[in-house]
């Protein structure tokens, strides 16, 4: 949850390690701190944001340091529970992603030996223990320390007298990036790319030793492990604003692009060179959490359209305890920053029971891809706004993919089907971009409606999940009550909340739910509540049913779900601007989730 920056190098490091960690503020900002090895070590800490660190901190002298911005899960968000944090002879600095769960005893234990402490976090007791193990030799100190260690971690600590970073990393995302004279470490290749785009990802279990020229990585037996660095395709301005006023913003507008970039190659390869071949699998599932999870549930009537395939979808915690079935499915998991630690988990207790995995995610190299038999990569660039909105449109690319993949495979799906598939998934980027024409009307809409307290969104079929999906974007950044439905089960209770200042979205595009659509519509306008129905440009019709109407270019209903969820993060995004709500970073949420 939180962010982790590392630099060792010939250059001061201290504007360098600020410079990295802005960019890795959406991963938490309550607080933040740095660490520079110089003279001496020289430590700085704030509550808030990274510009209060930036403005209120001395100049720190020295080419080797830590920083880290925090969003807190043990211990209030204040200054002293804010990294890096210190052993009690302030020589050891540390900063830490995850969770240290036996935390408690290790602290207990550390007293009783003198140690004192000087926060409340679980981090601490990590430079309480390399104190007690330094025998000299950094790395090994660390190692020692990780032994006592039991949790989830991605650490970093530096020690005054030595020109190194040490590095560690337990199911929380680490990479190194290679410099010419100088290394980096980020928690997130988009902090490094300004510097470096040659990186080397962490395995769970290793830890590192990163120092100016070198970086060497050990196994958790101790052996020396040789990875070859990969070179990061994403460009500085990939990671920028680029003239737009959020993240969300550019994100939502780089979608007919990062579709186009998910599709190319793959159609038409998808007979010479298929996901997988012969395989042994009856029924696919589908695990993943909240955006990625909308992704699973409008995967689910992809797949089974396509290839005939039963397909069930489960949320990434709930896994654990579903009993093992005598099905053998192949286990599909969903994640845009292929680090959610619940997905994550449910990966491995799939291949525990023995299934075929494969993973959906955007990161090259993040932790998912190293723990599943084939990964399809969404390739939408890094996405920085918290919410997520390009990721998920891919992931929705990659299911089409898969649904056709398996479809040749189960003989569903003929050479015309084929054909016609690539011809739709063509179209699908000019389906968007005539959404993103409307943002004007759009940002209308969300001005007209942006005091409502509740909104609404149903559908049917398909675009029942993209109801879903609606509705967890507007209460993620807009902080407006969002619920999504199937229409069908407004009669069965959610009724009774409508009233006039309830407004209700209606997906109600021309496909075999459409009348019924209308009527649901009919029952939601008889209770007073203002609907905004999302159809097909020439339906006529919608307009005497609904308050307001968006239109989407007329598509096959099958891929309605692409441009019908570019309306709903544009109304999202409006009605959080609207209220002046801060977008890119909502309260309380971080973009990955890195703790169960
Ligand atoms: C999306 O807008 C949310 N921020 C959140 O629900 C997210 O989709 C979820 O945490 C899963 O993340 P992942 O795709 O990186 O696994």
């Amino acid at each position: 949850m939180c962010g982790i920056v590392g630099y060792a190098g010939g250059r001061e490091a201290q504007q360098i390690l600020l410079d990295c960690l802005k960019r890795l503020e959406y991963r938490g900002y309550d607080s933040s701190g740095i660490a520079v090895v110089g003279a001496d070590l020289q430590l700085f800490k704030s509550k808030g944001e990274i510009a209060v660190l930036e403005s209120s901190m001395p100049v720190m002298k020295g080419s080797f340091g830590i920083a880290h911005t925090r969003w807190a899960t043990q211990g209030k968000p204040t200054t002293e529970n804010a990294h890096p944090l210190a052993d009690c002879s302030n020589r050891f600095a540390v900063v830490h992603n995850g969770i240290i769960s036996n935390f408690m005893d290790l602290r207990e234990s550390l007293q009783k030996d003198g140690h004192t402490f000087s926060s409340e976090t679980d981090t601490e007791v990590f430079s309480h223990l390399v104190e007690s193990e330094y025998k000299g030799d950094l790395l090994e100190a660390v190692r020692n320390a990780l032994k006592r260690v039991d949790g989830t971690y991605a650490f970093a600590v530096v020690t005054h007298g030595k020109d190194e970073v040490v590095a560690a990393r337990n199911e929380s995302p680490l990479v190194i990036g290679l410099g010419d004279g100088e290394n980096f470490l980020a928690s997130d290749v988009t902090a490094l790319l300004k510097y470096t785009n040659l990186m080397v990802y962490m395995s769970d279990g290793e830890v590192a030793r990163i120092t100016k020229d070198s970086v060497t990585i050990l196994d958790r037996e101790g052996r020396e492990v040789k990875r070859e660095p990969q070179r990061i395709s994403w460009s500085l301005d990939d990671a920028e604003k680029g003239g737009y006023p959020h993240f969300m913003l550019k994100e939502i507008f780089e979608q007919p692009n990062a579709i186009h970039e998910s599709m190319l190659g793959r159609v038409e390869s998808l007979e010479s060179e298929p996901f997988f071949q012969g395989s042994p699998f009856s029924s696919v599932k589908i695990i993943a959490c909240g955006t990625s999870y909308h992704a699973g549930l409008t995967g689910k009537y992809i797949l089974e359209e396509l290839s005939r395939t039963p397909t069930t979808v489960q949320i990434s915690s709930e896994y654990r305890y579903s009993t093992a079935s005598r099905e053998n499915p192949l286990v599909v998991l969903v994640t845009q920053s292929g680090e959610t630690l619940d997905t994550m988990a449910a990966a491995r207790e799939a291949r525990k029971r023995g299934h075929r995995t494969v993973g959906i995610a955007n990161v090259m190299g993040s932790a998912i891809t190293r723990e599943v038999d084939h990964v399809i990569y969404t390739r939408a660039g890094p996405e920085i706004g918290v919410a997520a909105t390009k990721t998920f449109v891919t992931q929705l690319v990659a299911m089409y993919l898969l649904g056709m993949d398996l479809g040749m495979q189960t003989k569903a799906m003929s050479a015309q089907g084929k054909r016609s598939m690539i011809g739709q998934l063509r179209n699908l980027p000019r389906a968007v971009q005539d959404v993103l024409n409307q943002a004007d009307e759009i940002e209308a809409l969300a001005k007209k409606y942006s005091s409502a307290k509740d909104m609404f969104f149903i559908g049917r079929n398909i675009n029942y999940p993209i109801a879903l999906e609606g509705a967890l974007k507007t209460k993620e950044i807009s902080y407006i009550h969002g619920e999504g439905f199937p229409a069908g089960e407004l009669k069965h209770g959610p009724l009774a909340l409508l009233s006039k200042d309830s407004p209700v979205v209606a997906v109600a595009v021309k496909d075999h739910t459409y009348e019924k659509m209308l009527g649901n519509i009919s029952e939601v306008s008889a209770r007073g509540s203002p609907v905004i129905a999302i159809g097909f440009e020439g339906d006529t019709e919608l307009a005497k049913y609904a308050d307001d109407v968006i239109y989407i270019r007329e598509i096959p209903p099958l891929f309605s779900p692409v441009p019908v969820i570019v309306v709903l993060q544009l109304l999202a995004y409006y009605l959080a601007r609207e209220r002046g709500c801060p977008i890119d970073k909502p309260k309380n949420i971080a973009k990955t989730v890195t703790v169960e």
